[in-house]
């Protein structure tokens, strides 16, 4: 594996490419990376980089990304088949009739979905500016939400606005269990609870905060608590505890799970140490979108980096 991680390090300076890995990534991937962030951390690393090729260790939706806002470099994703049940429960015909059918509505969605559906949108959040982006809008100007229902919902609550939502939400997140969560909050009842926001009501009313993968790592850095119990996909739990060596990290249990470890996102997992490796090598698979796509869905994606300055 060293030599692997020597061979990538090297191929990756020779060819001026930069490896963004998300936090959910196998530990040896966010070793060789460049930058390991949150969506937002990993789409504004995307839009200042001046490497030639941008290699994405995440999902497809993140590596879209990055390449609407480099449409002239190339980006590459270790295996296409590294999707997200999110975006893929928003289809576009589906997702232009419900807009269609709130005409009147601000599209407001989760950074989790297609280029097509942000090419529909008038506004981008991720899950750590999504009340800021939400309430950039005026109160009285009617929104629809998408692809997450669980976030959506936790913004309705939030700000006390009724956005239209779609009914989309993440296997990973969904899987956690309640019942379990609670024996186990019994048996560690020093602990202090934390969620990412595509979490269900049930369980984001047991945490003590609620935020996106960084914002949950800065909130356990600066927290004087001592353990943690974490309620998002285990590979969060690496940087986490490289960040709080002597803290108690405890992942939360999910409904299928008997050995209690923590929920893994299997899109995520698809990317290997040797499949970044291959697709340095050979500079594919490429991430395309059309021109027309690009044009309209990199609108509410700026927008989203402004408003996120
Ligand atoms: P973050 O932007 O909080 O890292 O979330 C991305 C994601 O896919 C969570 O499931
Ligand atoms: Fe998508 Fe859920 Fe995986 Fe995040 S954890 S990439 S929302 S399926």
């Amino acid at each position: 594996m060293e030599d692997l991680k020597q061979k990538i390090t090297a191929l990756k300076k020779e060819k001026n490419t930069v490896i963004l890995a998300h936090y959910y990534q196998d530990p040896e991937i966010q070793e060789i990376a460049d930058y390991v962030g949150d969506s937002l951390g990993l789409s504004q690393e995307a839009e200042k980089t001046d490497a030639d090729i941008i290699l994405f260790a995440g999902v497809h939706f993140m590596a879209e990304t990055a390449k609407l806002l480099n449409p002239q470099k190339k980006v590459i994703l270790p295996d296409l088949k590294a999707g997200c049940s999110l975006a893929d429960s928003c289809p576009p015909d589906a997702f232009k009739e419900f807009t269609k059918a709130h005409s009147d509505h601000i599209v407001i969605t989760y950074v989790n979905c297609s280029a097509e559906i942000k090419a529909m949108s008038d506004l981008v959040c991720t899950s750590s500016n999504a009340e800021k982006i939400v309430n950039s809008v005026p109160e009285n100007v009617p929104v629809i939400f998408a692809p997450d229902k669980n976030l959506g919902n936790y913004i309705n609550s939030k700000t006390g606005r009724k956005m239209v939502l779609w009914d989309g939400s993440c296997i990973v997140h969904e899987a956690f269990s309640i019942d379990k969560l609670r024996t186990l909050y019994k048996e560690h009842p020093d602990t202090v609870i934390i969620t990412h926001p595509e979490s269900e009501a049930h369980i984001l009313k047991t945490a003590s905060y609620i935020g996106s993968t960084a914002g949950m790592i800065n909130y356990v850095k600066q927290s004087a608590k001592q353990k943690f119990i974490v309620a998002t996909e285990a590979g969060i739990l690496f940087k986490m505890q490289q960040e709080v060596p002597d803290k108690a990290l405890i992942p939360a249990p999910s409904v299928e799970d008997n050995t209690c470890a923590c929920s893994e996102c299997a899109y995520m997992k698809l990317n290997t140490l040797q499949k970044v490796y291959d697709c340095l090598v050979n500079e594919s698979p490429e991430i395309t979108v059309s021109e027309e796509v690009a044009k309209k869905a990199l609108i509410p994606i700026k927008r989203m980096l402004k408003l996120s300055k």
